[in-house]
Parts: C-alpha cells; structure tokens; sequence
C-alpha cells in the first residue's frame, strides 16, 4: 500500500465530517475518498452533492463490505461509534474515529480488544494534540524549563446555547449532554492534553458540576481539580450551552516560570527569570490539525508503528473525564 493512494470511507456526515474532515480528506493527495454515509441519507446526499463525492450511502455495512477499501473516519455520536468502529475493524479497516472513542470505558476496551484481534488500527480523533505548538509547549515541560511541580489552568468554553437561531444545533448539543457532563465531551481533548503534558498517572480527581438551566440534562459548566502522581496538578473548567462565553484560559506555571498558550491568537509563551521566549505560527489552527492528523494517519497505516493517539491515549482520556463524572454525579438518567 506505501505508494498507493489510501481508499477511504466517511461514517457520519454531520458538523464536523462537513466542516472538516471532508475537506482535508479532498487536500490530501495520499487519500481517495470513496463514498460517504449517514443513516440521515439527506445528509449524506447533501455533503455528497456539495463535494462531488462518488457514492453516498445510509448504511456503512454496505461500503465495509468493499474490500479496496482500506481504511474509514467514523465521525458519529460517541455512543454508536465504538460499535461502527468494530464493526469497520473485522471488516478489515483502519479507522480515525473521533473522540470521545465512548462513552462507557468497558466499549472503550472493547474497541482496543477488537483492534488487537485483528492487527488493523485505530486511530482516535484528538485533533488538537497535534498543534506544532502545543508539541512545543512539552517541550518546554520536558527540558525543565518550568521545573516541576507544575499547575495547569484550563478553562474551555463552547456550543453557543441558541435553542432560537439555531435550534438544529440546540437538539444536537442537548441530546449530547444526556450522554455526560461537558467533561466527557468537549473535555477529552483537555485530558488528552493533560496526558501529553503532564505524562503522569491520575492520583486523584475531585470535581463539581454547575446547571444553569434546569431544564439541561447534566451540569453544563464542570470545575475539577486532578492531581497527577509525579506531583503536578490541574485546574479545568469546561463549559458549554451559554449565550455568551467567559474567557478561556491555557497556562502552566511552574516553580522556574509560566507558559501561556494562546491558540486562537497562534501564540505559545515562556515566561521565565531569563526573559520571554514567544513562538508564533501564522497559521489556522483548525486546518493545521485537521491536516496533521490525517497525515499522522496515512504514515501510520502505511508503517508498522502504532497510531498515536490511538486507543491506549483514548482510554486514558475517557477514564479521567469519567472519574470528573462520577465525582459530578451526572447526567440522572442515560438513555439505553
Ligand atoms: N475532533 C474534533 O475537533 C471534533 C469537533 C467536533 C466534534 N467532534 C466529535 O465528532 C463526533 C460527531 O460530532 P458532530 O458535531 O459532527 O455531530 P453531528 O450530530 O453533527 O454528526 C453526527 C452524524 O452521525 C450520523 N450518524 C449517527 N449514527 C450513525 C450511524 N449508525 N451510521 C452513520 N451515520 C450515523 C448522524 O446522523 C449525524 O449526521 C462527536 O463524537 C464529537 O464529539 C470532534
């Protein structure tokens, strides 16, 4: 497979497949995207049409049965993607599925018993990991210039609550809520992040829930604290459903200085004794991920080495944001 093109399928053509999976996919020479599919087959024609993609289908079974295809992105709801992702597995594909990889830890492991079994790869969709300056900000971590201990200060605001412009967007977002508390969500990225940075086991979490609504399913605005065994510990707070956001916040201070990331802005700053060193990168932080991930894929389905972030990382990420669940005690009630 190194000098042929990758043949690939879409599962799930909701927000995020449109919006940017979809259009890396098409950028990348490496990749033919071959057919897409949603079990809303309005969706899928749409995205179909408006992208000039081949086939479009409401059943992924179908397109897994075509054995030129290597490999598939699963972008559906974190509690039917963990099946899609098996199924796709014994069918002998690679998959990027987006993260959370589940909502339950025991489909989590499920997924990497599957993975293992079949010696094909999964690749979980922590997209920001790869951000060239979140890589420096470890290695700022690694090469001590903080020193250590060090304290993380995130706090991570998104979902626009707007059940009146857009009440498509407020369905969507609500009905995800009754599936976990932001953390879950919104918050494995940040987890993941913790993972890289801190390269730490979890000692202990303590976390609060906050409902602004009553009407909302679970808390929608998590605080936790989480303290990691070599002695670093983190502060998060992650919000959704708000007209209007707080500001976000991404520091680490440590006892020789602070960093302080700035996606948006593309900026990562150390601060220290010595002085301020500023890297920038003059760049859109949603293509660069999007298109470093993929490339992260493509070289690790052509290669023996494992995915990175793969199941090993997704699990990590979920057993945290799970463990800020239970300390929250939500949501009441899952659907089945
Ligand atoms: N990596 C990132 O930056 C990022 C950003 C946003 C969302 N996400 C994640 O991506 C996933 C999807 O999010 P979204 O915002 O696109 O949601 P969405 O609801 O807009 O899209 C999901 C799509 O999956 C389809 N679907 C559901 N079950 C299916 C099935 N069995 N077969 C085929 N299609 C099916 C739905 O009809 C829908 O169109 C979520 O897990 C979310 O957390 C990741």
């Amino acid at each position: 497979m190194s000098g042929e093109k990758i043949r690939l399928i879409v599962v799930g053509c909701g927000d995020i497949a449109v919006s940017r999976h979809i259009p890396a996919l098409l950028a990348n020479k490496d990749v033919d995207l071959v057919a897409i599919c949603d079990t809303d087959g309005e969706r899928a024609a749409a995205a179909a049409e408006r992208y000039g993609i081949r086939a479009h289908t409401t059943d992924y079974r179908k397109l897994m049965r075509d054995g030129s295809v290597d490999a598939a992105i699963v972008a559906t709801p974190p509690w039917v993607t963990p099946d899609i992702t098996i199924d796709l597995l014994r069918a002998g594909k690679h998959v990027l599925c987006e993260k959370p990889m589940a909502i339950l830890p025991e489909k989590a492991e499920e997924v990497a018993r599957t993975e293992r079994e079949t010696g094909k790869k999964v690749q979980v969709g922590f997209t920001y990991r790869h951000d060239p300056l979140l890589e420096q900000l470890r290695d700022w971590i690694r090469e001590g210039r903080l020193g250590s201990p060090r304290y993380f200060r995130i706090g991570i605001f998104d979902e626009v609550w707007d059940p009146v412009g857009n009440p498509e967007h407020y369905r969507r977002i609500f009905k995800t809520m009754e599936y976990g508390v932001p953390s879950v969500h919104d918050g494995a990225h940040i987890a993941d992040f913790l993972h890289m940075l801190t390269d730490s086991p979890v000692k202990q979490v303590h976390a609060f829930g906050y409902k602004s609504r009553s009407e909302f399913p679970a808390s929608n605005f998590d605080t936790s604290i989480i303290d990691f065994a070599n002695g670093d510990r983190a502060r998060l707070e992650i919000g959704w459903f708000y007209p209007q956001f707080p500001a976000g916040e991404f520091e680490i201070v440590g006892p020789e200085g602070i960093a302080v990331f700035d996606r948006l802005n593309r900026s990562v700053e150390l601060r220290t004794t010595d002085g301020v060193e500023r890297v920038n990168h003059d760049d859109d932080w949603w293509d660069t991920c999007f298109r470093i991930q993929l490339d992260k894929f493509i070289v690790g389905i052509r290669s023996e080495q494992p995915l990175v972030p793969g199941t090993r990382e997704g699990i990590y990420s979920l057993t945290l944001t799970k463990q800020i669940e239970s300390a929250i005690g939500g949501p009441k009630e899952r659907p089945v």
